[in-house]
């Protein structure tokens, strides 16, 4: 896979250097405050989840997102496509950006349209969905922003920090994607 150029973004091969980094992030409690990830990771979990990565067929390997700092590109987080169903032709988004000084400047959007379009435009997907906390409304409003549409809810499908939340399912469809393209 080469790297995924956007306009400010870029998602290039998750290596095993990065893991330090992702071990931060997945032990800031404000950065997996609305994801499944909260109990705290070692460096070796993380080891252990890099190498099972690196067995997932070539499409679902996660990317690491980067934006431009000066000459050099700076690593902010990370995101990618699972569970991808062949026949059905679906997978299944996710993102996380553990840089939490770049949170609300539009990177995530970016991320998830390049997502969309490494789906649609190079694996071929016919859709394109996502899950995401009913309180995460950062989220929700970068997906919208992306063109995902809330298509359903899960109720009270996540207990986190002593109470349930609903989670919601968004999804964008190819002949979406298509029509959002050319409106553009
Ligand atoms: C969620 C995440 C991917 C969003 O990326 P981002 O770059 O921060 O988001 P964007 O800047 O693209 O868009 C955020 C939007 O939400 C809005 N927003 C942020 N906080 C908000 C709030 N409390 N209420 C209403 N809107 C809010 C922003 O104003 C912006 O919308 P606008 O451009 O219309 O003003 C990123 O913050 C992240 O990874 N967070 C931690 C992990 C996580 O929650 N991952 C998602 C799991 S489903």
């Amino acid at each position: 896979m080469s790297v995924i150029y956007g306009e400010r973004v870029r998602l290039r091969a998750a290596e095993r250097n990065d893991v330090n980094r992702f071990c931060v992030w997945v032990n800031d409690p404000e950065v997996t405050r609305y994801l499944s990830l909260y109990l705290p990771m070692s460096t070796v979990d993380e080891e252990n989840w890099f190498d099972s990565m690196t067995k997932r067929d070539q499409s679902e390997k996660t990317l690491v997102v980067e934006v431009r700092d000066g000459d050099v590109w700076k690593m902010i987080g990370n995101c990618g496509v699972f569970g991808i169903d062949p026949v059905n032709r679906l997978g299944e988004l996710g993102i996380m950006l553990g840089e939490k000084d770049e949170w609300n400047k539009g990177y995530g959007t970016e991320t998830m349209t390049l997502l969309l379009r490494h789906c649609f435009g190079t694996l071929n997907l016919n859709r394109a969905f996502l899950q995401v906390y009913a309180e995460n409304i950062r989220a929700k409003r970068s997906y919208e922003k992306a063109g995902f549409v809330e298509e359903g809810c899960l109720r009270e499908a996540v207990y986190r920090h002593g109470k349930y939340d609903d989670v919601i399912i968004m999804s964008v469809l190819r002949s979406e994607w298509v029509a959002q393209k050319k409106e553009k």
